[in-house]
């Protein structure tokens, strides 16, 4: 399997939408996908995340329409969806399946569930280099792009934490994935540079600057999520059974002395996903308090621990994910690495020392290619924006 480099950009969806509509687009929107630094598996459980958003995006050029109807024109899927915002259903009904038009119709959906209503449709094009199924939220990037371009169609104030959570909605209820709010609020609230910490039970969050000696890389293992769905929400009802025993609300509320106290009265299995929520919280607050430092060989080393966590308490790692944190390991220049997003399949993500970088991805590349036989994609990221309407060009 090789995995796409192809790069999008705005010029990618400008053109298109030239070409299919015979004007340039009045406006283009752009939503990053993103990639956790560190706090796995903990958004669900009222806990602590520290992702970034990075240089890869959905991007969606488009004009207002006059009437209702909307029609977005998908380059990566080469189709076209369309659709009437007065048809959609009060009930989602769902759930409508991960095409990707149902984000699209699980957004516009989810602003009048919140109380909006859209009073415009657009024309529109979209394409994005979010790697698709590898952890890096390519859906989350799409649903923040498309609600970007809704507010500004229907001129509504735009409200990242709103916008977020509504898209969030969407994925839930409409698209039928039970994912957590990490995604979505980062897609929204990214900013170039930084990492955000995000308290994922108040939605307060506070950027963490990433200092420039050191750079964020991503390893795409060139696998892909299998059954993830399935596995997903076992992880979560365990994560709702260990809280419930200790009768909180959610693991959040759980110490390792309660833990370490009360534990032996849970099953082992779900023992262990606890502690891995538990101390992955411990570890994601040390986290952005030592990147706050500057203490990146302390950051490094929580991503290594996360990863151990992950892959022994949580279990949601697979052989290659492991192959490639312990290759990226090996190399001198890397501070810490763990693999990133839901698992089963997909990405890591390393610390290394940016002087190096180049050395450490051509290195980490061709060491995991000839142990795996999977040619993986090995880059450094930019922390970048949330989702905003693009300057033109
Ligand atoms: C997926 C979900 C997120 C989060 C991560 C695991 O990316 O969409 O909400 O639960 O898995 O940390």
């Amino acid at each position: 399997m090789t995995t796409d480099q192809r790069r999008v950009t705005r010029g990618t969806v400008a053109d298109a939408f030239a070409a299919r509509y015979g004007e340039a687009p009045p406006l283009v929107a752009r939503a990053p996908g993103r990639v956790n630094l560190i706090g796995e598996h903990t958004d669900y459980n009222d806990g602590f995340v520290l992702p970034m958003a990075i240089d890869r995006a959905a991007w969606l050029a488009f004009r207002p329409r006059v009437d209702q109807r909307v029609v977005i024109e998908a380059l990566d899927f080469d189709n076209t969806t369309e659709f009437d915002l007065g048809d959609l259903p009060r009930d989602p009904a769902g759930p409508h399946g991960e095409g990707w038009a149902e984000y699209a119709r699980g957004v516009a959906w989810a602003f009048g569930e919140a109380g909006h209503t859209l009073t415009r449709g657009l024309d529109g094009v979209v394409a994005g280099d979010v790697p698709v199924g590898a952890g890096l939220s390519s859906s989350a990037a799409l649903e923040l792009a498309v609600a970007r371009a809704f507010a500004t169609t229907s001129e509504l104030p735009w409200d990242p934490t709103a916008a977020a959570l509504l898209s969030q909605r969407a994925e839930n209820a409409w698209v039928g994935v039970n994912s957590g709010i990490m995604d979505q609020f980062i897609a929204a609230k990214g900013r170039a540079g930084h990492a955000l910490l995000i308290d994922c039970r108040s939605l307060d969050s506070r950027l963490v600057p990433i200092p420039d000696s050191v750079a964020v890389v991503v390893l795409d293992t060139a696998t892909r999520r299998g059954l993830v769905d399935s596995a997903y929400n076992e992880r979560r009802q365990a994560c709702e059974r260990a809280a419930a025993y200790f009768g909180v609300k959610a693991l959040r509320d759980v110490t390792s002395d309660d833990l370490a106290a009360r534990g032996d009265g849970l099953d082992p299995v779900t023992r262990k996903r606890a502690r891995h929520v538990i101390t992955e919280d411990a570890r994601t607050l040390a986290a952005a308090d030592a990147l706050e430092r500057g203490d990146v060989a302390a950051l490094g080393a929580l991503m290594d621990a996360s990863h151990a966590s992950l892959r022994d308490d949580f279990e949601v790692s697979r052989p290659e994910l492991d192959a490639i944190v312990r290759l990226a390991r090996a190399h001198h220049a890397c501070l810490g690495a763990r693999m990133t997003g839901a698992g089963f399949g997909g990405c890591g993500v390393a610390l290394v020392e940016r002087a190096q970088a180049d050395d450490f991805a051509a290195t980490v590349a061709a060491a995991y290619e000839a142990e795996v036989r999977l040619r993986p994609a090995v880059y450094v990221c930019a922390a970048s924006d949330g989702a905003a309407i693009a300057p033109a060009a």
